[in-house]
């Protein structure tokens, strides 16, 4: 593969003159920003001109948006919900059980815990459900008209997750397909290792699917990429569309130690994802459970503005503290 820099977004250049309907939809991003930024009474930190943190729940924030506000949502949610509720967190926090394990240890290296998404019981799953449609219901009416979600799962989960999506009424535009080496999966059966050596539960997974959605745009594509800068995704290059299978190896080294979240994000992938959500290269991006703050990073980066929540006061200081180096991290493709 090519090696190649992600590039910021291109400006229009000072002398040539914007078309008058990109001039309006300049001028209604920007008072767009000071109120999306501004929007609800948490505690919030302004990372950069372009990036805003909010401490809150992101079921009441999307409440608090104003209608039509944002431009594209890229996030990666708690896919089984309870991993990140006071239960389970508390037990991740202190080493021990719940949804959280170790991955077996087959090289003598110190593995980082993952959750285990096979245990959700029928009543997890359908408070699974109830969630997603929440949140999902909050995006449709955030989003403006032709507005992208790309939003991560896991394909244990992800049917479930991507219906209550599509009830809410938001159209699904297919699914990005991020391909990683993971520790999910290929075990033998448990106290029967020996016994049955040559079987594997599960197939070891080497792939995360993110669901794409669009909230349905008004009229043609053209008029509203007019109106609200939204309907498609930006391309890579003139001679390239945004293509949905992005290989990208899970988040180590340096990455991890700016931003030490149990579910961070690689900027390598989040750049490519973030980039293409804007197709003209402006408006606002939502994380609406931002963790370290790996999208904002990844937005800044680019010269995107975006707004992240998540109730978690110690994950709101791990990205407080790691925006200015995780924004700034150079990366090669
Ligand atoms: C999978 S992690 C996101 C990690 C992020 N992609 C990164 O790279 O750091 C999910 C995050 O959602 C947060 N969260 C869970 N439920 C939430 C809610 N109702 N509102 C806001 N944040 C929530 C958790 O605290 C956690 O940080």
């Amino acid at each position: 593969m090519a090696t190649r820099i992600i590039q910021p977004a291109a400006r229009t250049p000072s002398r040539q003159r914007a078309p008058t309907w990109r001039q309006a939809l300049d001028e209604r991003i920007e008072d767009q920003w000071e109120l999306v930024r501004e929007a609800g009474a948490d505690r919030r930190e302004h990372l950069s001109s372009n990036a805003t943190y909010v401490l809150a729940d992101a079921v009441q924030f999307l409440a608090e948006l104003p209608p039509n506000s944002i431009h594209a949502v890229v996030t990666d949610p708690p896919y089984g919900v309870i991993e990140y509720e006071q239960k389970d967190h508390q037990k991740l926090r202190s080493g021990r059980g719940g949804v959280w394990r170790i991955p077996p240890s087959f090289d003598g290296a110190k593995r980082s815990p993952l959750p285990r998404f096979t245990v959700l019981s029928e009543e997890e799953l359908t408070r699974l459900h109830s969630f997603f449609s929440a949140i999902a219901y909050g995006i449709h009416r955030a989003l403006v008209p032709g507005g992208h979600a790309f939003i991560a799962a896991n394909p244990l989960l992800s049917t479930m997750t991507f219906h209550a999506f599509q009830s809410a009424g938001l159209e699904k535009r297919g699914e990005v397909i991020r391909l990683l080496t993971t520790l999910r999966g290929g075990d033998r059966p448990k106290g029967a290792e020996k016994e049955f050596s040559d079987v594997s539960m599960m197939a070891r997974s080497g792939w995360e699917p993110w669901g794409i959605f669009r909230k349905p745009m008004i009229g043609t594509a053209a008029t509203n990429l007019k109106a609200w800068g939204t309907g498609g995704l930006r391309r890579i290059s003139a001679d390239e569309p945004f293509r949905d299978v992005i290989p990208c190896s899970p988040t180590r080294g340096r990455e991890r130690e700016i931003a030490p979240h149990p579910s961070l994000k690689p900027q390598r992938f989040m750049r490519q994802l973030v980039r293409a959500a804007l197709p003209l290269g402006v408006g606002i991006i939502y994380d609406p459970f931002a963790g370290s703050g790996s999208t904002l990073a990844a937005a800044d980066a680019i010269g995107y503005r975006a707004i992240g929540t998540d109730r978690d006061v110690e994950y709101f200081g791990i990205a407080t503290r790691a925006f200015p180096a995780l924004s700034k991290l150079a990366i090669v493709q």
